[in-house]
């Protein structure tokens, strides 16, 4: 009854539903507070205060204008704040007319590779990355092309990106804070990547768009400065959210933000304006346009998310497990104490940790753990880790 390529994607995707099943059976049985639940990038606290008072203050302006239709872009006074906003972080000179307001990075993503992709058109993905890439690009005609990354480091490896490349490819996705390593790409890593596909580009005489995932940009730890990608390469579609930024993952809103240094973007912003409306997204929502126009400097305090890497980063690690420490995001992306991640995984739930075999993240042998967690339960879960861990000695 349903189409053939989405009872595969069903298929393919039915390890997360499973999780979720399993996660509900065990908290049926033993009671939420046992059960330690790493499976999911829900951000557990609130947004900032400024955030709900201009929510507030919109509702009670009673503007007869504020839950009209707009321009399938965003309106125009929103897309000029996020444009100064992003000039701001990147040094890339942008106005309001780079800006397409969306319906979170997910709704960005797939609004920019509807407007790139001709059938069979390739599309680089590093592994491990997040799960629905390889969905948005099939969503599009598109075809995924898995890329290893650097072994113990898992930033992108150039010479293995260089031996992808093709006349086909039409765009390379980069997101960094990555989900579900944590790692920050830096600007040497960034610089190589940008010779890369210089050089690929004269080859096979195209342009390879460098579609930058970023909803983790504010949540990072250590100090550590996220380089622009607006500003590494020239060919650079920005695509951004509040989801995590500012905790509002339900409300769905984002930006892309494409940069002026590609040849004849305007052209590519009236696609993607036109894919924003025929995806039928029409316009991002309007009341959290105007609410985020105002909240542009707002994040969520990562000090809490910090305190939960530490703790749970240092007792894996005492633990003998080899792991990155994440310098962004909220996820660990550890190695498994056996080959097999889903066999690993099972073992796990024995003591009640609900945990993500790397597998789904094209990258076996692994598995994440979101710490978006509450402090308590991962305190709680350092014992069951211990048990795990013995089972293994
Ligand atoms: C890497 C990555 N990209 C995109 C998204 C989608 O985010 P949004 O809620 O902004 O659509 C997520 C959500 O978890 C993510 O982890």
């Amino acid at each position: 009854m349903i189409s053939k390529k989405i009872a595969e994607d069903l298929r393919n995707a039915s390890f997360i539903r499973a999780m979720f099943e399993e996660g509900e059976k065990l908290r049926r049985t033993y009671g939420p507070e046992k059960v330690y639940d790493f499976s999911l990038g829900n951000p557990d606290n609130k947004p900032p205060e400024k955030v709900k008072k201009t929510l507030k203050n919109l509702i009670l302006e009673d503007n007869p204008n504020l839950h009209a239709y707009m321009s399938n872009a965003g309106y125009p006074d929103v897309k000029a704040k996020v444009a100064a906003h992003v000039q701001n972080e990147s040094g890339i000179s942008l106005t309001g007319e780079n800006i397409i307001m969306t319906c979170g990075a997910a709704g960005g993503l797939n609004v920019a590779l509807k407007a790139l992709l001709d059938p069979e058109d390739e599309v680089i993905i590093f592994a491990p990355f997040f799960v629905e890439y390889l969905f948005y690009v099939g969503n599009h005609g598109g075809k995924g092309v898995i890329v290893p990354t650097i072994k113990d480091t898992f930033e992108p490896d150039p010479a293995e990106l260089e031996k992808h490349l093709s006349s086909k490819t039409k765009a390379i996705i980069l997101n960094s804070p990555n989900n579900p390593t944590g790692v920050v790409y830096n600007e040497k890593i960034l610089g190589e990547i940008a010779k890369v596909l210089e050089a690929a580009e004269k080859k096979f005489n195209t342009t390879i768009y460098v579609i930058s995932d970023e909803p983790y940009t504010k949540i990072v730890y250590d100090g550590v400065k996220v380089p622009s990608l607006l500003k590494a390469f020239k060919n650079a579609i920005s695509i951004n959210s509040f989801s995590k930024s500012l905790a509002l993952p339900g409300e769905r809103i984002g930006y892309i933000a494409v940069s002026s240094a590609i040849d004849n973007w305007k052209l590519l912003i009236d696609a993607m304006t036109f894919t924003n409306r025929t995806l039928g997204f029409v316009n991002a929502p309007a009341l959290f346009q105007k609410v985020i126009a105002e909240a542009l400097d707002e994040e969520v305090d990562t000090s809490a998310y910090l305190k939960r890497r530490d703790m749970l980063y240092n007792h894996l690690i005492s633990l003998g497990f080899e792991c990155v420490k994440p310098q962004g995001a909220f996820y660990l992306f550890p190695k498994a104490l056996i080959p097999d991640d889903v066999e690993f995984k099972n073992r796990a739930l024995k003591y009640n940790l609900i945990i993500v075999p790397g597998k789904g993240f094209g990258c076996p042998g692994y598995f994440r753990l979101a710490y978006c967690i509450s402090q308590k339960t991962i305190e709680n879960s350092l014992e069951a880790f211990t048990k795990l861990a013995a089972e293994f000695r």
